[in-house]
């Protein structure tokens, strides 16, 4: 069976791996996969937003099965365009996939079917979002409309800033169209969780939780990455949490899905806060997120692609997916700098004996060399029988891989134990 993965991050190189273990696998292409990647899969230099590109590579190949891991494509149709010439995907149509590429859609879809989120306000004029902010209660926060590479969300802890944000959308246009529209939000308080789940549009199984990492510094300080690290099992996400989230958030959203005409097969991802008042949706991805991938699926102890494979055919209902109950730590090795100016170029290397624990999210090779090329360049992972022995290990895979100017949080999972202290 030949698999294509579209994507090229330590997400896309988690799901190939774990694709891998299928016996009935007999190929995996990645578009475009990266220099890491390529140990484990075919590389092909297509974009993951080069639609027509990814459909022609598919149909000349003939591809058996696809997996489109990232927002762009999915939002751009790559599922679609797939789907039309005769290639079952994993991943949502594009109709489904505006749950993440618009705000202002997942928020209204929320408030007409009743799913707990933050209160807010959309504005497509800039003075009345400005005139909004002067009595807004503070601190609020600001979103972009559509997709804007993780950056679309600001904090702002006075008028001031909140007023320049709304600016810098809509005037400054610094996501591009994205900033057309912006939400206007409610600051919510409370620990915050990920939960992946699968779907088929009929059912929804929520996978193991998980816990990002999204600041760039130690003790939660600096700017917002697209993710430093992260553990599984939340331990803020009890059993009952579980179960308020799938009766209050999970079924209804496929259940609104489904309503809207806009069935939702693939990977849902949940990004929740779990607020006095109960859990909140904060956002919803059409994918898996990452670094969470690399968390989840070392846990996953049914095989992948069989699950995937259930949820394209409407059959998941009928499909175990298992868990197991252990404990996985994935660090994050990213370029220094990193998430604003950073170099690349540096060799890297990761020893054999712990590159099945390594996901590659930004490598090159250059003259047969493994060079860094990106500013996230990988997550080691770990998985062990306690969270504090998951969270040792993570850290010393960590000390085994060497590149020039590797920086990584010292305190991932630091969080969860103190929760688990409570
Ligand atoms: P997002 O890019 O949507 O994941 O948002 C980035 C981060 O902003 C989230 O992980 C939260 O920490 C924070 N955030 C988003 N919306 C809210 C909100 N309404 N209240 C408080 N924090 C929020
Ligand atoms: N780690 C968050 C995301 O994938 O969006």
């Amino acid at each position: 069976m030949k698999v294509l993965v579209v994507g090229g991050g330590g997400r896309e190189h988690a799901i190939i791996k774990k694709i891998k273990e299928n016996k009935e696998v007999s190929e995996i292409y990645a578009l475009p996969g990266n220099g890491g990647i390529a140990a484990d899969a075919t590389c092909v230099d297509i974009g993951a937003k080069d639609i027509d590109g990814i459909v022609k590579f598919a149909v000349e190949n003939k591809i058996d099965y696809a997996i489109v891991a990232p927002d762009d494509p999915l939002v751009l149709g790559a599922v679609d365009a797939l789907e039309e010439k005769g290639i079952p995907c994993f991943g949502p149509r594009a109709n489904a996939a505006i749950i993440e590429g618009s705000k202002v859609f997942s928020k209204d879809l929320m408030k007409k079917y009743g799913i707990p989120t933050a209160a807010y306000e959309v504005f497509t004029d800039m003075d009345a979002a400005l005139e909004y902010l002067d009595s807004a209660p503070i601190p609020t926060v600001i979103k972009a409309d559509g997709l804007a590479l993780g950056k679309g969300v600001v904090i702002a802890e006075t008028r001031e800033a909140a007023k320049d944000a709304v600016k810098s959308m809509m005037q400054d246009k610094v996501f591009g169209k994205s900033g057309d529209r912006v939400v206007i939000e409610e600051f919510l308080t409370g620990p915050e969780v990920s939960v992946l789940s699968f779907t088929d549009g009929n059912v929804v199984v929520p996978m193991i939780s998980s816990m990002d990492h999204k600041r760039a510094g130690d003790n939660d300080t600096g700017l917002n990455t697209g993710g430093m690290g992260t553990v599984a099992p939340n331990p803020y996400y009890t059993a009952e949490i579980a179960e308020i989230c799938m009766r209050t958030i999970f079924k209804p959203t496929i259940d609104a899905m489904n309503a809207e005409g806009r069935a939702f097969k693939g990977c849902l991802y949940f990004g929740l806060m779990l607020t006095p008042n109960g859990p909140k949706v904060i956002e919803y991805n059409c994918r898996f997120g990452d670094p969470e991938t690399q968390v989840v699926l070392p846990l996953l102890e049914s095989d992948l692609l069989t699950v995937m494979r259930a949820v394209t055919d409407g059959k998941l209902a009928e499909t175990e997916v298992k868990f197991s109950n252990k404990h996985a730590c994935c660090v994050v090795m990213a370029s220094k700098g990193y998430p604003t100016a950073y170099e690349k170029g540096f060799e890297l290397t990761i020893p054999t004996d712990i590159s099945d624990k390594v996901y590659v999210a930004g490598a090159a090779i250059k003259d047969g060399k493994l060079v860094t090329n990106g500013g996230r360049v990988l997550g080691a992972t770990e998985v062990a029988d306690t969270l504090p022995n998951a969270i040792k290990a993570a850290y010393g895979l960590v000390d085994k891989i060497h590149f020039e100017n590797a920086y990584y949080r010292h305190d991932i999972g630091a969080r969860a134990l103190k929760a688990k202290e409570c």
